[in-house]
Formats: structure tokens, C-alpha cells, sequence
């Protein structure tokens, strides 16, 4: 469900319907809030582009019923991403964003891309660092609201979803990308999964496919995987847990190991041993001061969505 603000502001006083009477300012849903910032903007001297940015934009900042702006419709990673488009019914001019992520004024961007490219939709990551460029604040859109829908979509398996004709089902593995798994005969996988990082140099490729760096198993120990940023070394948690440490101590052993080179660090670990105990760790930086995990097992029922606070 999207928000639409249409304006309609004509300077001529003749008018062929009875009652009406101008600038309009119309909008789908009840979103009250925004009708008046439209207005507001009509009547402050601003344009219908003005109108219909500024209500918009109030609607992306006031979440309206949650359908618009951040912390709504997290995506299958829990992510809340925007679309939005404006369009100059003067010129037929048309500016567009779709799959827009961190950055809040959707509608300010696609305006952006109208009045300040040649182009008429700027998706995904590239329409987020063009937002950047032009100013516009990143800032995560995710809130308690948008994590609550997150994690109780995984409770249930993932379900709805929009897959099919997929094997394995994705409600079998459905939960985190980085995952231990310990059968009960004591085998151990550990695995990852990832799209890089925002903005990398093409042909980077990081620590999460490299043995020991992203993650690292051994059937006679335990194993462990990191998220975060590269360099962490996985192995080491391992080891750790090989000299006796329970899985807790072991993933704070690692992450105080980079902190002594790499103070504001990004990343977390989660560390398990053969004898299915497991604890996670991550290191506290500016935005980052809690970590949530899933875990599955026969006690749980359902994955279950733990959280760690950093140190
Ligand atoms: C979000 O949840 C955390 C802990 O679960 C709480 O400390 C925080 O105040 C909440 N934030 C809001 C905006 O409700
Ligand atoms: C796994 O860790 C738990 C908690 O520290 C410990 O009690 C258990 O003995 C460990 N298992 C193995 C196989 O070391």
C-alpha cells in the first residue's frame, strides 16, 4: 500500500465544474498529516512539486499507518526499503526510486532524479549512494516495529512468502544466513552467505568465503561464523573452545583479540560446541550495542531470536 499525493493548481479562475474550487490537494488513505503539508507548502508560495514533496515526505517521516516510510514492510532480510516517484505533469517529466535502502526521504530522492539527472528510476544500492551524493542523511529504517514483524515472520517458518517452485522449501531454512549446524551424531558444518559489502571495489571479495576468517568448523570442538567486518578471526573462537573455553567465553575471546588492533570495529561471532552449547558476542561501536541471533534446536520448537550485548 503506498501513499499518493496528487495536486492539481491551476492559476486560471474559470472553471467548468459547479463547486470547485483551487489549488486541490488530494491524496489516497487518511493521512491527514500529509494533505496538510501539501497544503502548507501551496500556500507558502511553494510549487505542486513542493506540495506533493512535502507531502510525502511528511508521510515518510511520520510512518502514517506504516505502509509508508521506515520501519514498515521489512523485506525477507528484515530490511525496510522504499519506492517512491514524483512526476512534473508540466513537463511529463518523471523521477523514480525503487528498492531504496537507509535513506528516509524517498520522494526527496526521486525528485532528485528528476531535477538533477537525465535518467527517470535510480534502484537499489546505486540509488542510495546517488541519495548520498546528494545530500540526503543515510540512517538505518529499521525500529523495534519493523524487527517485531521480522521475527515473527520467522517464528512462523517464514511464512507467507513469495517463493515458488523452490527445493529445499524456504521455510526449511528458514532463519540467519551464517549458520552452525551440529547434527546429534556430533557432525559440524559451518557455512555463508553473502552479497559483499556496499560499495566495494569490484573484485573484492571478503573474509566470509575464506576457511578460518568467516567461518570455521571442527567436528572435534566446535565451530563458529562472524558477521561484521572482514578480518575476524574465526579460527581463533575455535581454538578456544579446544582449550576448554564454553562457547560464550570463546566468541568474546575472538572479538577482544581484533579490538586490541581494531578499536570501532563492526562484528559479532557466534560460537557453538559439539555438545550443542552456544553463545554469541560482538563488539560495542556507535550504533551497534546489541546483536540478535536465532536459534534452532528441540528445546526451542520454533527458531528462536536471541540477542547478546556487546562489550
Ligand atoms: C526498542 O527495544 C529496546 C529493547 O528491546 C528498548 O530498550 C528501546 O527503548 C525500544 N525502542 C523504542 C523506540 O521503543
Ligand atoms: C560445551 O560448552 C558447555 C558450556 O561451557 C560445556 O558444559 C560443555 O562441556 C562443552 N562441550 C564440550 C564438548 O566441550
Amino acid at each position: 500500500m503506498c501513499l499518493l499525493v496528487v495536486v492539481v493548481y491551476f492559476l486560471t479562475l474559470l472553471l467548468p465544474l459547479g463547486h470547485a474550487s483551487l489549488p486541490l490537494v488530494i491524496n489516497t488513505w487518511p493521512f491527514k498529516d500529509a494533505t496538510g503539508a501539501a497544503w502548507g507548502a501551496l500556500q507558502s508560495g511553494g510549487s505542486v512539486l513542493d506540495a506533493v514533496e512535502k507531502g510525502c515526505a511528511r508521510c515518510e517521516a511520520d510512518q502514517c499507518d506504516g505502509s509508508v516510510g521506515y520501519g514498515g514492510s521489512p523485506d525477507e532480510n528484515g530490511e525496510t526499503t522504499l519506492d517512491a516517484m514524483i512526476m512534473n505533469g508540466d513537463t511529463m517529466e518523471v523521477g523514480a526510486v525503487a528498492d531504496l535502502r537507509r535513506i528516509k526521504n524517498a520522494i526527496g530522492v526521486a525528485r532528485a532524479v528528476m531535477e538533477r539527472t537525465t535518467h527517470t528510476m535510480l534502484v537499489g544500492e546505486s540509488a542510495s549512494l546517488f541519495a548520498e551524493n546528494m545530500g540526503f542523511t543515510a540512517e538505518d529504517l529499521t525500529t523495534n516495529k519493523s524487527l517485531n514483524i521480522f521475527s515473527e515472520w520467522l517464528k512462523g517458518n517464514c511464512q507467507p512468502n513469495y517463493r515458488k517452485n523452490v527445493f529445499p522449501d524456504p521455510s526449511t531454512h528458514c532463519g540467519p544466513y551464517r549458520m552452525i549446524a551440529i547434527d546429534q551424531a556430533g557432525h559440524l558444518a559451518a557455512g555463508t552467505s553473502t552479497n559483499g559489502l556496499t560499495h566495494k571495489v569490484p573484485g573484492r571479495v571478503g573474509d566470509s568465503p575464506i576457511a578460518g576468517a568467516g567461518a570455521y568448523a571442527d567436528s572435534s570442538v566446535g565451530g563458529a561464523a562472524a558477521t561484521g567486518d572482514g578480518d575476524v578471526m574465526i579460527y581463533l573462537a575455535v581454538e578456544q573452545m579446544r582449550a576448554g573455553a564454553d562457547p560464550s567465553t570463546a566468541c568474546k575471546t575472538a572479538i577482544s583479540r581484533i579490538k586490541r588492533h581494531y578499536a570501532d570495529f563492526f562484528g559479532a561471532i557466534i560460537c557453538a560446541n559439539t555438545t550443542g552449547h552456544y553463545g554469541a558476542a560482538c563488539n560495542k561501536v556507535a550504533g551497534f550495542s546489541t546483536f540478535f541471533y536465532m536459534v534452532s534446536n528441540p528445546e526451542t520448537d520454533k527458531p528462536a531470536l536471541l540477542s547478546v550485548d556487546c562489550f
